[in-house]
């Protein structure tokens, strides 16, 4: 099992950055947008309270004197349906330009969102192909798979959609309240109070969440893997008959997988039941103390509409920040799984690295251990330039380490004894020219999902035909490659 890996609050924050470069424009003209559509949304309430309190009441208006000379007040309160008609045009007009913004918005989002997710995988696909080979040992591939795609999934969620909602939504509480606070001191107060109590029962069972989301998200890596293997090693599973075996073992996993969903599944519900019933007891309240504060007579019934309306609108927001924050614990978990991978260090060849020479191979006196497990103790031999050499041994006892050691997928360690060619140290040459001078034939045969002709030449894409043509001919492939419809 891979370790556990936390990164700090300020690595995290840097790894949500890092991303953002050359799409934050994106995002901030969306969330303008944004702004201007949450600030129209706030106009209709007011346009309505006109209507109630000053065109259909006899109020005077709430607008200042030189909104009212440029309508023509006068005459407009004179002639009800004119009036009605203009109020109806203004409602119409705030919501196409509404509407406008919102689409502003969603677009520059998507630009953004799509921008950063491209970021975050092309950096992560670039940064495991220069991973050690032990990293790649230690790591379930399956796991890997869903670091690299539904962890990246919940980040891209975090600070695409959470993130802006988290800004927005803190838009619109202070836009809304400000507003409500300039007509009616005492409402006003009360609607505030609503906003901490829910977030307060978000934060609370953000903290209960956020362990479970990780075993179901391990839960996830492990079936994954299951079936990776499974696919992979399809060849095995029906020469020896193991299907049930392996449905079995899949099942397992997959049940659990389910019932750990389940489980949260049951925990979410009763917050959001409980998120429900506080927002109708929010809107409740409202409306029982508006109304009595109508008939006190220190509200208007125009007055009264806005608070209810304004309410409403923020009842969603307020508590969809509640969602936000559970799943904000999520993106944490996710951001450690993917750093685990990020920070995981690259093969970097030293800066006084040579390119590889030819010579002489020698083993002098290599010692070798995998984690504590020793494999090679004190071997030595030299195999002369142009000799061909043979190494022969039981099972597991360390042929191939040492092909992989010469190829320096493992590094010997220093205190190992040297493996050195032409006299040369291997480990002060350059990984890339190394590699490409030791031709490795593979235990564990392996095809790239592409032609016969670009997997014999996946090592030198620019070798010519004929060359292909030779090298098929002297594995004894040729034959075989000719029945094939398309060669
Ligand atoms: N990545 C690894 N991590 C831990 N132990 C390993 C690793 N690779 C190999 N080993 C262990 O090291 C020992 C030597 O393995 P190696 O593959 O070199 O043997 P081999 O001589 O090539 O065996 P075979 O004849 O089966 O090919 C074995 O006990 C094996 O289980
Ligand atoms: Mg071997």
């Amino acid at each position: 099992m891979e370790p556990v890996f936390k990164l700090s609050g300020r690595e995290k924050t840097s790894l949500v950055l890092r991303y953002l470069r050359g799409c934050w424009g994106l995002f901030v003209t969306g969330l303008l947008c944004n702004c201007v559509a949450s600030l129209l949304g706030a106009v209709t309430p007011q346009i309505i309270r006109i209507t109630v309190d000053s065109i259909l009441g006899s109020e005077p208006p709430a607008l200042p004197a030189f909104a009212q000379r440029l309508l023509g007040w006068e005459a407009l309160k004179a002639d009800p349906m004119r009036a009605l008609m203009l109020t109806a045009a203004a409602v119409l007009a705030v919501a196409v330009l509404r509407g406008l913004f919102s689409y502003g918005q969603r677009i520059q989002l998507t630009k953004g969102t799509q921008h950063y997710l491209k970021s975050i995988r092309d950096d992560l696909y670039r940064h495991i192909q220069y991973l050690p080979f032990a990293w790649h040992k230690q790591n379930p591939t399956g796991d890997i798979i869903q670091r690299c795609t539904s962890d990246v999934d919940v980040i891209r969620n975090f600070v695409c959609m959470q993130l802006t909602e988290v800004i927005r939504t803190v838009f619109l509480i202070i836009l809304y309240m400000t507003i409500m606070f300039t007509m009616h001191l005492r409402l006003a107060t009360i609607a505030l109070l609503f906003i901490p109590i829910v977030t307060v029962s978000s934060f609370a069972f953000y903290g209960m969440i956020s362990k479970r989301f990780q075993a179901a998200d391990e839960a996830e890596g492990a079936l994954t893997t299951c079936a990776q293997e499974n696919l992979t090693g399809v060849r095995v599973v029906r020469a020896f008959g193991r299907e049930r075996h392996e449905e079995e073992k899949f099942g397992e996993k997959n049940e659990y997988f389910s019932a750990l969903w389940i489980k949260l599944g049951k925990l979410l519900s009763v917050y959001w039941a409980s998120g429900t019933l506080l927002t109708c007891l929010q809107v409740m309240v409202i409306v029982v103390a508006g109304a009595v504060e109508a008939v006190n007579g220190t509200l208007t019934l125009g007055d009264f509409l806005v608070f209810v309306s304004y309410n409403s609108a923020l009842a969603w927001p307020v508590r969809a920040l509640g969602r936000v924050l559970a799943d904000m614990s999520k993106a944490g978990v996710s951001m450690d799984r993917v750093g685990y991978i990020l920070q995981a260090e690259e093969e970097r060849d030293d800066a006084e690295a040579v390119p590889a020479v030819t010579g002489d191979i020698v083993f002098d006196h290599v010692t070798f251990a995998y984690e504590g497990l020793d494999v090679l103790k004190d071997v030595s031999f030299t195999v002369r330039e142009g000799e061909t050499f043979a190494i022969l041994g039981g099972t597991g006892s360390g042929k191939s380490t040492l092909v992989h050691l010469l190829d320096r997928l493992y590094d010997l360690p220093q205190d190992g004894g040297s493996i050195s060619i032409g006299g040369v140290d291997i480990r002060g040459m350059q990984r890339g020219t190394l590699r490409r001078n030791v031709g490795l034939v593979l235990q564990e045969p392996f095809l790239f999902s592409r032609t016969v002709g670009e997997n014999i030449c996946a090592t030198r894409p620019e070798a010519t035909k004929t060359e292909m043509r030779r090298a098929a001919s002297i594995a004894c492939v040729d034959e075989a490659i000719n029945t094939f419809s398309d060669g």
